[in-house]
């Protein structure tokens, strides 16, 4: 089955993607071959990850038509200046062998940086050819609103910390005011939603692991979710997210597990974290 698509602002993104950071070497060769597959069409990666040729590579390796799989690579924080941003774009498309790819994000804001241009850099390489669609991540309601200003190009999404246990509602209302999709990273909270007994219950009459409906509950919120896994197995039980519905009761539920300490990936600003 192919997985369903959200739309934004011209961009179809394939609303389930594999993660890839911390998957290195053949492991993460063999991930996305096999993530491709199973029916997956959307990778994501990062020059941060350090792993953007094993990524090429698995691409190559499932030997589709370049247009059925969607690609995703982030310039980092400290490449943020404009000659930077291209030369690192022009590395991340090397690595990967790729003329372009398909979405080119911002991976985190750098207040050292004018954003102005940092926009301006992320816009060119869309004109230039070298991504078909630009996005940012990690962008806050205030950074989304002057990212949408500065740009002359559609910003197509946000990539962000979003799962039950975090609220990520200010955020994501923002980004709909502006077209944006909202992409969801860490979606089952780094392994800790399929922990989670309310989940657990939750998916009991829907014959679902508390992942898989961690993972729906984002789908229905409207995200696009990029879990991450390293175990063959898993990668079908992540993907089989789209037979079956959450009730508003259920979605209710899930919303209740939110809490003001629930961020996992820190954003005290350690460039090491991710
Ligand atoms: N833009 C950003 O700043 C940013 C930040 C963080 C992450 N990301 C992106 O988002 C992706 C996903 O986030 P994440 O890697 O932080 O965490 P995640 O996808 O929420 O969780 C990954 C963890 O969950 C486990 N897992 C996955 N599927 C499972 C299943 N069905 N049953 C049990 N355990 C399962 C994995 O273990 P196994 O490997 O053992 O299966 C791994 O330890 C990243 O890989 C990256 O591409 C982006």
């Amino acid at each position: 089955m192919t997985p369903p698509v959200v739309e934004a602002n011209g961009a179809r993104i394939p609303a389930i993607g594999l993660g890839t950071w911390d998957l290195r070497g053949r492991t993460c060769v063999r991930m996305v071959e096999q993530a491709l597959h199973f029916g997956y069409r959307h990778i994501d990666t990062a020059e941060m990850y350090g792993n953007e040729a094993e990524v090429g590579e698995g691409l190559r390796a499932a030997r589709l038509p370049r247009g059925e799989v969607f690609i995703t690579t982030k310039v980092w924080q400290d490449h943020l200046a404009p000659s930077d941003f291209e030369r690192a774009t022009k590395e991340s498309l090397s690595r990967l062998q790729l003329s372009e790819v398909d979405l080119l994000l911002i991976h985190w804001p750098n207040p050292q940086v004018p954003l102005a241009d940092t926009i301006g850099a992320l816009c060119r390489m869309k004109r230039e050819g070298l991504t078909r669609h630009i996005g940012i991540s990690n962008f806050t309601v205030d950074l989304v609103a002057q990212a949408v200003k500065l740009a002359t190009e559609p910003l197509v999404t946000n990539q962000i910390e979003w799962h039950p246990y975090i609220d990520q509602s200010k955020v994501v209302d923002a980004c709909r005011r502006h077209g944006l999709a909202v992409t969801a990273y860490s979606p089952i909270a780094r392994g800790r939603a399929v922990g989670d007994e309310t989940l657990r219950k939750i998916g009991q009459p829907h014959r679902k692991s508390a992942g898989q409906v961690c993972l729906r509950f984002l789908i229905q919120k409207g995200a696009i979710v990029i879990p991450r896994t390293s175990r063959p197995e898993r990668l079908a039980e992540n993907l089989a997210i789209f037979d079956f519905e959450l009730t508003p009761a259920e979605m209710k539920d899930i919303e209740a597990l939110a809490h003001p300490r629930g961020r996992i990936v820190d954003w005290s600003g350690s460039p090491n974290w991710d």
